[in-house]
């Protein structure tokens, strides 16, 4: 199937894109580094779908996954929700700023496809 690659560079810190990946969503996020403090110092172990931040994301600051809500598919909303993350107005589902299903009827975390990183080039490749 084809890949897709993103140009990060393009990406400022703060800041969500959405690009399309067979069909769907998917969600990038330039995170910055009080983000990044803030999802990493979570007590994950207590959460309805326990991942920490470190599993989620390969490079702390770069954060993708699909944005297709865990509960019914709905796209969530980006710089939403109670928790600093998203927000899935469909039935009310808040996501973290690691993409953790918090609250609500989301009963899994928004899933992370397989991607890895073009360090020569700059790119996410999915
Ligand atoms: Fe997102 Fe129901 S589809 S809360």
């Amino acid at each position: 199937l084809a890949k897709v690659e993103v140009e990060l560079g393009n990406i400022p810190e703060g800041k969500n894109v959405i690009i399309k990946w067979r069909g769907k969503p998917v969600f990038i996020r330039h995170r910055t580094q009080a983000e990044i403090e803030e999802a990493r110092r979570e007590d994950w172990k207590s959460f309805r779908d326990p991942e920490s931040d470190e599993s989620r994301a390969k490079k702390p600051e770069w954060l993708v996954m699909l944005g297709v809500c865990t509960h019914l598919g709905c796209v969530p909303i980006g710089e939403a929700g109670d928790y600093g993350g998203w927000f899935c107005p469909c039935h009310g589902s808040h996501y973290d700023i690691s993409g953790r299903a918090r609250k609500g009827p989301a009963p899994l975390n928004l899933e992370i496809p397989a991607y890895e990183f073009n360090e020569a080039e700059g790119k996410l490749v999915i």
